[in-house]
């Protein structure tokens, strides 16, 4: 659920791929980004002064009426920070739906955020396995099974062959994987794991094997030991949930009804996960990757979740927070003060604040041009024209969701191409907000 949730909410703009910048100057059309320049290129600084290191302690506001790319241009800030950087959209309301204090639930939003790139140096054993036997023994407590105690294997590269001893947890391992000769595994010695690669050429011939389940594969060259470097991205959650799960603290709730946020963790986790990383950076196995959290609506986040965050933003393992509101001034929740977007002084106080303004009909044409295309959707000029306009006195958003059910309708005609009938059909079914409104108050007037 919670990745279905996610990935809808990224799907929206897939289409966009950065910020469409030429060194600090927006292109009119790039990326997958149309217009909005000045929000772009002030995006665009603050890019850099993030990967300048020169950002601690601060924060983004993109202000701006509903539809006018806020989340567009935060989506395409994490796509200029790098694949491994990790953005956690977040819905402020969502602070208040879910089980776990709004303290927790925070905190794990914002560890979730931060990325680390981990560099693993490891010994491999690698190779066909050309010998096997397994030791076994009389089962502790059940005189009628044995088990497997400990293993010698010989393993084999094109070049080389070793004799291994191993002990129990590896010998389990090659049973319980049915491991036998003519088979290419890896043993992945301090990590203690066995892994089949798959059969060999040869003993696949040989063996006439199953070729709908094995995987066929040459026999590696080189030594059979090698060192190999593993390099892999998680992020601070990830790790204390890993953490916390090896400590066995099971958590009954999430066995048996699958939820995965509803637990909360131990402080001492998390500062033991901090000290390991910093540990790894000052080894230089580990580079952080501050990552985005995009808090969404910030209007309606309340004063203690701000105060939270502002204290967050402060410390020294802290993301990029990017708000958004499309809300000018209103009451702070939680008090009876008005201010600017909701938000109490001494967090816009730290805020760099980027302003998005409504499209011409011409820019909504070029994102309509962009999103049709992203969706597989066939589309004319005069259709473009026609639901730009629409677009210009409905909004953006609307338009862009018209397309998939009007193309739904002209496939079901059998036609190839989008036709404006099409759009009509699927205007008068679902309506934009206006039209449903004054649909409803109709009603409401009859009663
Ligand atoms: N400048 C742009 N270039 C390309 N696509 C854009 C641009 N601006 C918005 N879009 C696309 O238009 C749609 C609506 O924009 P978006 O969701 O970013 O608006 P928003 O300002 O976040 O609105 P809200 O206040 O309702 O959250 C999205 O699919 C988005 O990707
Ligand atoms: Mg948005």
């Amino acid at each position: 659920m919670e990745e279905l949730k996610e990935w809808e909410r990224i799907a929206a703009h897939s289409h966009i791929k950065g910020l469409g910048l030429e060194g600090l100057k927006a292109k009119k059309i790039a990326d997958g980004m149309v217009g909005q320049e000045e929000a772009r290129e002030a995006a665009g600084i603050v890019v850099k002064l993030i990967k300048e290191g020169k950002f601690a302690g601060r924060a983004v506001l993109i202000a701006g009426p509903p539809g006018s790319g806020k989340t567009a241009i935060a989506t395409a800030i994490a796509k200029e920070l790098g694949k491994d950087t990790p953005f956690v959209p977040l819905t402020a309301s969502e602070i208040f739906s879910t089980q776990l204090k709004k303290t927790e639930f925070l905190t794990q939003v914002l560890r979730k955020a931060i990325g680390a790139r981990i560099h693993e140096m490891r010994k491999i054993y690698e190779g066909e396995v050309k010998e096997i036997s397994i030791e076994k023994a009389q089962h502790p407590y059940n005189p009628y099974q044995q088990i497997p105690v400990g293993a010698s294997i010989k393993i084999a590269t094109k070049d080389e062959s070793k004799k291994l001893t191993m002990d129990q947890s590896f010998a389990i391992q090659l049973v319980q994987q049915g491991i036998e000769t003519g088979d290419v595994i890896q043993i992945d010695v301090d990590g203690g794991r066995i892994v089949k690669l798959g059969k060999s050429k040869q003993a696949a011939t040989e063996k006439k094997v199953d070729l709908t389940t094995e995987e066929i594969i040459e026999v590696p060259t080189g030594k059979v030991l090698k060192e190999k470097e593993f390099v892999y991205s998680v992020t601070l959650h990830s790790l204390d949930v890993a953490i916390s799960k090896q400590r066995g603290e099971t958590d009954l709730f999430g066995l048996f009804f699958g939820g995965r946020e509803t637990k909360e963790i131990d402080m001492e986790i998390r500062k033991e996960v901090d000290e390991q990383i910093k540990a790894l950076t000052q080894e230089g196995r580990c580079e952080l990757l501050p990552g985005v959290l995009y808090v969404d609506e910030c209007s309606t986040l309340d004063i203690e979740s701000i105060a939270f965050i502002n204290r967050a933003i402060e410390s020294e393992l802290a993301p990029i927070v990017i708000f958004a509101t499309n809300r000018g001034i209103t009451t702070i929740r939680g008090t009876d003060t008005k201010s600017y977007f909701g938000l109490p002084i001494d967090l816009l106080d730290r805020l760099l604040i980027i302003t998005t303004r409504p499209y011409s009909k011409d820019e909504i044409k070029e994102i309509l041009k962009i999103r049709a295309k992203e969706e597989k959707i066939e589309i004319g000029e005069e259709v473009l024209s026609y639901l730009s306009e629409l677009g210009e006195k409905t909004s953006l958003r609307y338009v862009i969701q018209l397309l998939a059910p009007a193309s739904v309708i002209s496939t079901e005609r059998g036609a190839k191409k989008i036709e404006i009938k099409d759009i009509e059909k699927a205007k008068q079914l679902f309506l934009d907000t206006k039209r449903a409104a004054e649909g409803v108050e109709k009603y409401q007037m009859l009663k």
